[in-house]
């Protein structure tokens, strides 16, 4: 059946059947080939989106900026501060009013309640790039890192180490199961994800012939491994009281080279960014002097080991996010 996303909004890969995430990806291949060759796509000429941050990026807001650009489009980007959205206008006014202007509108903040009830007032596309609960842009290009680097998805071994019921933890779970990869989260049984949407991925995972696994074995849970994948054990929005406690409980859990020595000697290590995997940042040096640490979810060696393909799934990030919006708006 001929797959048409036009008029649709990506606010969560729960939303999107397998096939229409595989017509996602292929679409993203496409273009990044396309890029390649200096080949102009200006299809969505005369359109316009609106890019909403509520909480900072750096790949997520690239990504739509160029990808905006390279399809013809026009952008505007609201920042945390600066629009009256959520101060002195609802977020139902605010859908309805940039809904009358913008063909698109792309939105990263907290609750989401927030990007779902944009897409219902707006009536334009909406396309979620991160909520508290989950992120689904990064797990397309996730999953386009994947293919490209062992050329299939189905059938794959997939390990997240760390808060499993962040965003990157729940979406990964999700993007998993949606397309027949054994996904397992290793974490401490205070960061699995919540059991209904573990119960909602077992059944989406039987029906694609895959499994979902939670242990708190980090260890045992990497075992033939063929992508280990972790995020920031805090995650933006959450109060720096945390970091104490988050510390204690994720330690085990880091990406370091003994650990991966368990995964399969091919496997690929993955990280949506950014990563604290040195010194080098403003929080990295507060959190590392204060606590007497030099790297958190993973080590630099393993960060800058050839098993290490975060550039690439940086890149992807365009690829995939250019796609989403092709897709959506149509031409
Ligand atoms: N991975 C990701 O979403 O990065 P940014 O926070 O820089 O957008
Ligand atoms: N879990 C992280 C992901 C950043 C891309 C956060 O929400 O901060």
């Amino acid at each position: 059946m001929a797959i048409n996303l036009r008029g649709r909004s990506f606010l969560k890969l729960l939303d999107y059947t397998p096939e229409e995430i595989r017509y996602l990806l292929d679409l993203a291949k496409d273009l990044k080939k396309a890029k390649r060759i200096g080949q102009a796509n200006e299809v969505l000429k005369g359109k316009n989106v609106v890019l909403l941050f509520e909480k900072d990026s750096t790949r997520t807001r690239c990504a739509f900026e160029v990808g905006a650009m390279d399809l013809g489009m026009g952008t505007t980007y609201l920042g945390p501060s600066g629009s009256q959205m959520g101060k002195k206008e609802s977020i139902k006014d605010t859908a309805r009013v940039l809904g009358r202007m913008y063909d698109g509108i792309e939105y990263r903040g907290f609750s989401q309640e927030i990007v779902e009830d944009l897409a219902k007032y707006s009536k334009v596309p909406v396309w979620n790039g991160l909520t508290n609960e989950f992120h689904p842009t990064q797990v397309l290009a996730d999953l386009l890192t994947i293919e490209e680097k062992f050329g299939n998805l189905k059938g794959l071994n997939f390990v997240y180490l760390g808060d499993a019921r962040n965003n990157m933890g729940n979406s990964l779970m999700v993007g998993c199961a949606k397309m027949g990869i054994n996904f397992t989260a290793c974490a401490p049984k205070d960061l699995f994800p919540a059991k209904e949407l573990v119960d909602k991925c077992r059944e989406i995972a039987r029906e694609n012939e895959c499994t979902i696994t939670l242990t708190e074995d980090a260890e045992k849970g990497i075992k033939n491994a063929d992508v280990v994948y972790t995020d920031v054990w805090v995650s933006m929005g959450e109060p720096d009281e945390v970091w104490e406690s988050r510390l204690k409980l994720l330690k085990s859990y880091q990406v370091n080279k003994e650990l991966m020595n368990n995964a399969n000697h091919d496997a690929i290590f993955m990280h949506c960014l950014p990563s604290f995997h040195d010194l080098n940042t403003k929080i990295g040096k507060q959190i590392g002097e204060k606590f007497g640490i030099t790297e958190m979810e993973v080590t630099d060696e393993v960060f800058e080991s050839k098993q290490s393909v975060v550039f690439d799934e940086a890149e992807n990030r365009m690829h995939t996010i250019k796609a989403v919006m092709l897709a959506t708006l149509g031409v």
